[in-house]
């Protein structure tokens, strides 16, 4: 006799039910999936990135922040590259007050005796409050948070980097860029209450290979949130973006559109997100065959666009992005690596509950 068993997935659940699993009384417990974020806590993260930011400028500051999770420590278990991620991370917790540890090379935990990657889990959450995984597998943080969610001592697991799918640190990053060029008084020390939607009119586009590229991914999620934008996807037709992704954008009421021709994109453009290709990713070499570097931004490119124009890109890049804008005043790829230090202080404070006692300081020592 056979008995057919269907195994549970969690990840096959609709994803209004996963949001509400990496949730915890109404706030985030996990950060896991872009689609937790609605334009409310963008700009909540947005605004606390931005108070622990002119919060640190001083010494006293500095000393108050590093008080508020001196309690809390932190693992930053990343087995596939990284160097923003993980140092800005890094950064972060040291802004924090948080006491890290890092797994960054399987090789030198007891996985290398045999142990799996979900014991290995198990056993960080044993001794740390909090784990920041960058894992090369799509769903692994995500399965991994709802494993801890059932064990007797469940902490928060920060997805920095899921495989091909999802980098929801980088696009709340990305948003906080976005929002520091489009709505400059979040940078006002007077003003730090945003109104009125920053997106609305706004031409958006991404650059390179879509398919493949986890942060486009996850800021199309958060770029989904607000209304009367326009994305252009420009990628080679091998490398376009992800059916669900256009799916979502399309339920959404996203106005995209498809182009082969940056050059001419770029002229209508606000924005414009430049992403290396992904051939970490390649089956066979495939993507060797693929002219990516015809989708390139260079210096003679800029000069009929927007003078407002913000040029972001992830980075690590290669070719895709001409070296010489990087002195260019359009140019926001660096800040976009400063930017994301705060926006993940303002995460993790999040995540421990210590945002409204930021709030509080924040008001009672920086507005009048
Ligand atoms: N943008 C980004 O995720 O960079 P790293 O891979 O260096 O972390």
């Amino acid at each position: 006799m056979t008995t057919d068993t269907v195994q549970y997935d969690p990840l096959a659940e609709p994803t209004a039910h996963r949001v509400a699993m990496l949730n915890r009384d109404d706030r985030l417990f996990h950060i896991i999936l872009a689609q937790q974020f609605d334009c409310e806590l963008i700009e909540t993260m947005c605004r606390l990135a931005e108070m622990i930011r002119n919060i640190a400028e001083s010494k006293q500051g500095n000393r108050f922040l590093r008080s508020l999770l001196s309690h809390k420590r932190a693992m930053l278990y990343f087995i596939q590259p990284s160097t923003r991620t993980f140092l800005s991370f890094a950064a972060s917790c040291q802004i924090l007050g948080v006491p890290y540890n890092e797994v960054r090379n399987p090789s030198t935990s007891s996985e290398i005796k045999g142990e799996t990657e979900e014991d290995t889990v198990h056993v960080l959450s044993q001794y740390f409050d909090l784990i920041i995984m960058r894992h090369p597998v799509e769903g692994f943080a995500e399965r991994m948070a709802y494993k801890l969610n059932s064990m007797p001592r469940p902490i928060p697991i920060l997805n920095g980097g899921s495989g091909k799918d999802q980098h929801p640190t980088q696009a709340m990053l990305d948003m906080y860029t976005l929002l520091r060029n489009f709505e400059p008084r979040l940078a006002d020390r007077a003003h730090p209450t945003l109104s009125g939607n920053p997106f609305a009119g706004k031409t958006i586009a991404f650059v390179g290979d879509l398919k493949r590229g986890r942060t486009v991914r996850s800021l199309s999620y958060l770029l989904a949130q607000y209304a009367g934008m326009r994305l252009i996807f420009v990628s080679p037709p091998e490398l376009g973006m992800g059916e669900d992704i256009i799916e979502y954008l399309d339920r959404h009421g996203v106005h995209h559109e498809k182009s082969e021709d940056l050059n001419e994109v770029i002229r209508s453009c606000d924005a414009v997100y430049m992403t290396r290709l992904q051939d970490e990713y390649d089956q066979a070499g495939e993507s060797s065959k693929i002219d990516y570097y015809k989708y390139s931004l260079t210096v003679e490119m800029v000069e009929a666009t927007k003078d407002s124009l913000v040029i972001m890109h992830p980075l690590p890049r290669r070719q895709e992005l001409d070296v010489r804008l990087d002195t260019d005043r359009r140019a926001k790829y660096w800040a976009q690596v400063r930017n994301g230090m705060w926006m993940r202080a303002a995460m993790i404070a999040y995540i421990f509950n210590v945002d409204a006692t930021i709030i509080d300081h924040y008001k009672t020592s920086y507005t009048a």
